[in-house]
């Protein structure tokens, strides 16, 4: 207990929830949801276990230290300050992550400038040497958060984002985020209790998040690395315990998880990203028209898509909306059918009433997660 410190996990809009709920499952405790975050406390060891478990956190920060400032030269004055030798030493590497919300502060690459002055500065002073950033393969990455005149500071223990899970092979559609999936797949209510199906699966995302969340895996346990890693309290061992315990705790699958998708190179990609993510007994993709698809047996299906959203073809995303509606209720009875688009005009073109939509953003798309329940009878609903 007396070595818990508090930590940050940042997320999406509208999975606050979801997350404080994951972080309390896996042993957390003083939770609290923010604003895209929750803050809760652990140990080392638990700054290791969430890194590795997480399902719908972007990144896991350890605040340092808060100051309220008024202009850059206070900005630089509290790095310059701050004893960052117990973090860095000249012959290590840093870059400094930087938001800032409120009209004080409104540039966050000059904040993150006047901030890496500060530290430079010190080093100078005081060892005639500095550490060099990287951009891209740093030591420690320190993390800037201002709302209005409070600085927060933090060191990001995760690295790169989380949704880096490290099963991604193929990148040339454009895939949903990975943290973002798992976050609807929660936010839909399943949880493995019944078959899953993505009818327009595209890379593969949503199964892959599936079967992480059916056989309860460690979400980033195909990631070669974590910010943690280089920090100088770095305790392998502990994290190999950690690991093991986790690896144990993993569930034989017994529903199917499967996916089709019309383009044969959308199949190609999906199926490269469920190898590596060393799920292809448990997922099965087909290259496969949806609106030539028709559900088998009788048990429900839930289905959770994001269909294309069409920004430049309006006119056949509306058809194409249309069509999604038109065989749900013809092939699809007793299925829960999950999807997510920023095309509010095409989901007008459903012909099925929702039962529930829920407000997210995919990037800077604002968007609507959308539930149709689609029982034997659904009927379409006709637009005037
Ligand atoms: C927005 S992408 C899905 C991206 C996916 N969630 C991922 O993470 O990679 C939409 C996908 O729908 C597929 N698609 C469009 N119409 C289809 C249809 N009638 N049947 C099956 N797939 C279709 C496209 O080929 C494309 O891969």
């Amino acid at each position: 207990m007396e070595n818990n410190f508090k930590m940050i996990a940042t997320t999406f809009y509208g999975m606050e929830e979801i997350l404080a709920k994951e972080l309390l499952d896996l042993g957390a405790q003083e939770i609290k949801k923010g604003n895209r975050s929750v803050s809760f406390k652990g140990d080392k060891g638990f700054m290791y276990k969430v890194n590795l478990c997480v399902k719908t956190a972007l990144k896991i920060l350890k605040p340092i230290f808060s100051k309220k400032i008024h202009n850059n030269n206070e900005l630089y004055r509290i790095f310059y300050d701050f004893p960052w030798e117990k973090f860095l030493s000249i012959d290590k590497t840093f870059v400094i992550e930087s938001t800032v919300f409120g009209k004080v502060f409104t540039h966050s690459k000059y904040v993150s400038l006047r901030a890496k002055d500060g530290i430079v500065d010190r080093f100078n002073k005081k060892f005639n040497a500095r550490p060099s950033i990287s951009l891209n393969d740093p030591d420690l990455i320190i993390n800037i958060h201002i709302t209005n005149n409070l600085c927060n500071i933090s060191i990001n223990s995760s690295g790169s984002n989380l949704n880096q899970r490290g099963y991604r092979k193929s990148t040339n559609i454009a895939p949903i985020n990975e943290v973002l999936a798992s976050g609807i797949i929660k936010l839909t209510g399943w949880n493995g209790n019944c078959d899953f199906l993505d009818p327009m699966c595209g890379s593969g995302t949503f199964l892959i998040e599936a079967a992480i969340i059916a056989g309860n895996v460690p979400a980033n346990l195909n990631r070669k690395k974590f910010g943690f890693n280089r920090w100088n309290d770095w305790d392998l061992n502990l994290f190999n315990l950690i690991k093991n315990s986790q690896l144990n705790k993993i569930k034989k699958i017994n529903i199917n998880i499967f996916g089709y998708d019309k383009s044969p190179s959308a199949i190609i990609k999906a199926k490269e990203n469920i190898e590596s993510a060393n799920l292809n007994s448990n997922i099965n993709v087909f290259q496969k028209d949806f609106f030539n698809s028709k559900k088998q047996g009788s048990d429900y299906l839930h289905i959770v898509t994001n269909p294309p959203y069409g920004e430049r073809l309006k006119g056949d995303i509306n058809s194409l909306y249309s069509k999604i509606g038109d065989s749900l209720k013809l092939s699809f009875s007793n299925t829960n059918f999950w999807f997510i688009s920023s095309n509010f005009e095409a989901m007008k073109h459903f012909g099925l009433r929702p039962s529930r939509k829920i407000k997210l953003f995919n990037g800077k798309l604002e968007s609507r997660l959308i539930f149709f329940p689609i029982y034997e009878g659904t009927k379409k609903i006709h637009k005037k």
